[in-house]
């Protein structure tokens, strides 16, 4: 086991964890984040997206002691002050979901997508999703979301900021 610290949602979380974890797992399993879904076994879906110091990387890739020392942000943790992230909002108000599933995945890189490029352009959009899938194939109302979110300068959302520290979940105490 090693033992790994680990920002997520603001909250610092302490725990041994078994060096092959996949950080998904670890935000699912030990931390009952289960807003981040496993949509596939072979890194293509992106429905596990969450951001890694602000990247957005795919959680099934990354194993939980690389998160070690890092701030991770899940779709549980975009929502301030009980609001919605402008990205959030946008998805809700163009209804860009259908079944929802792919839906974390797609939010948490649209805004890791905005917050590189503010003002991106449709076929933009398209490029920076081309690594979240949406089996529903929503993907028209999905692009015109993200666009509306910038229009409403969703970039600029900031990442959530530490709440506690110390919290210690799962592991040993
Ligand atoms: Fe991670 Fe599909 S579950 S890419
Ligand atoms: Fe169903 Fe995208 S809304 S997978």
């Amino acid at each position: 086991m090693s033992r790994i610290t680990v920002e997520v949602d603001g909250v610092s979380y302490s725990d041994d964890v078994e060096p092959r974890t996949l950080l998904v797992q670890y935000l699912r399993e030990t931390l009952g984040k289960t807003g981040t879904v496993i949509g596939c076994d072979t890194s293509n879906c992106g429905a596990c997206t969450v951001h890694l110091d602000g990247r957005s990387v795919k959680s099934c890739s990354v194993l939980a002691v690389q998160a070690d020392g890092h701030a991770v942000t899940t779709i549980e943790g975009l929502a301030t002050g009980g609001e919605l992230h402008p990205v959030q909002r946008a998805f809700n108000t163009h209804h860009a979901l259908q079944c929802g599933y792919c839906a974390p995945g797609m939010v948490m890189s649209s805004c890791a997508l905005l917050a590189e490029n503010p003002d991106p352009s449709e076929q933009e959009v398209r490029d920076g999703l081309e690594g979240n899938l949406c089996r529903c194939t929503g993907y028209q109302n999905i692009v015109k979301a993200v666009l509306a979110a910038a229009a409403d300068d969703a970039g600029a959302a900031p990442e959530p900021e530490t709440q506690t520290a110390g919290t210690t979940s799962g592991g040993a105490q």
